[in-house]
């Protein structure tokens, strides 16, 4: 039986598609840009790559999309949803088209496993569902929308959930936070992250308009990963969602202390006041922690940093 990965050459996916398939599970990545694998950098999938299908696949590209699921019809135990334009100053630039990747592509792979019986989807959510309520925001803390995003987030849980309620479909949500690490370089990311971890890339002196006095909830990928993993793996949680982060928030100007004290210069970093993001944090993973058995293993902003750190020094 073989696990779709959608958006597996992405951050997330590519660590849970690493993961899958270091424990010998079937795998096929679903991804627009299969096509590049090779120049994508992806280090940690590169020693498996004979061990994975991958498809090239636009999730808007219904045709496509569904010719190519239908090659692995009979074999799907689950579909992993994680195609997605992520939260940031690019998002409402292009509204229409990012709400269409988002949710559409979304309701395009769901309609999909309704058609070719497949039992079971995990839909990667974000804490972004949450809005800006206060941190500390268990599974049970209403839907606020403060963004676009946040608002394409909202909708694919509640289309996802509402697919497995009428169609019997196993469906659960993993609601995951501020992810960094390994896989990501920071000189391709908006202007926060690179103030935050761009000097680890060597990238000093970033300005930002905002995120100094904001607190977020920021989550190694390897943690993210692995917190998928469970999701999947657990039995009888159908129908249910879980908070999926470190658990912790820690300020942005501690994060840029880390990081300068773990490259050993003045990073000479500024942030402008407030928030980046319109968020509460951190998210409560009591819920994970008990039913899953998840515990984030960088729990230390430091520990997560230095970790960083060593992959980029190999990835440049
Ligand atoms: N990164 C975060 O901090 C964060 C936080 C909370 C939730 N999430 C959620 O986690 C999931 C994964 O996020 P990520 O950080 O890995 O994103 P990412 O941008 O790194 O990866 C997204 C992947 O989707 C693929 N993709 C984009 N458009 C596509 C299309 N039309 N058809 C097929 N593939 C397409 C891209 O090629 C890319 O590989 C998303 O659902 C995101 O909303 C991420």
């Amino acid at each position: 039986m073989t696990t779709l990965v959608f958006g597996a050459l992405g951050h997330v996916g590519s660590w849970v598609a690493h993961d899958l398939v270091a424990r010998g599970d079937d795998v096929a990545i679903f991804d627009a840009g299969a096509g590049r694998f090779d120049s994508l950098g992806i280090d940690y999938l590169e020693p498996y790559r004979d061990r994975f299908a991958l498809e090239e696949v636009d999730v808007l590209d219904t045709h496509t999309l569904f010719e190519r699921m239908r090659a692995y019809d009979g074999r799907i135990d689950a579909v992993i949803f994680g195609v997605a334009v992520i939260a940031g100053p690019n998002f409402a630039r292009r509204p229409f088209r990012h709400i269409e990747i988002n949710t559409m592509g979304m309701l395009n792979v769901i309609e999909a496993c309704r058609i070719l019986g497949v039992p079971k989807f995990i839909n990667l959510s974000s804490g972004a569902v949450y809005g800006n309520h206060p941190g500390g925001q268990t599974e049970e803390t209403p839907y606020m929308a403060t963004d676009l995003y946040c608002a394409t987030k909202i909708a694919n849980e509640v289309l996802a959930l509402q697919y497995g309620a009428t169609y019997g479909i196993d469906v659960r949500n993993a609601r995951l936070f501020a992810v960094y690490g390994p896989g990501k370089l920071p000189s391709r990311m908006h202007v926060l992250y690179q103030a935050l971890f761009g000097p680890l890339e060597g990238i000093d002196g970033v300005s930002t308009p905002a995120g100094g006095d904001q607190m977020m909830d920021w989550t190694h990928v390897r943690d993210t990963a692995a917190g998928i993993v469970r999701v999947l793996d657990t039995p009888g949680i159908a129908g249910q969602s879980f908070n999926i982060s470190n658990g912790n928030a820690v300020t942005h100007r501690d994060i840029v202390a880390a990081v300068q004290d773990v490259v050993g210069r003045d990073t000479r970093v500024t942030m402008g006041p407030g928030k980046f993001l319109d968020r509460g944090a951190p998210l409560d993973i009591s819920r994970a922690r008990e039913t899953l058995g998840f515990t984030p293993k960088f729990a230390d902003i430091r520990d997560g940093v230095i970790d960083y750190k060593d992959w980029l020094d190999r990835a440049r």
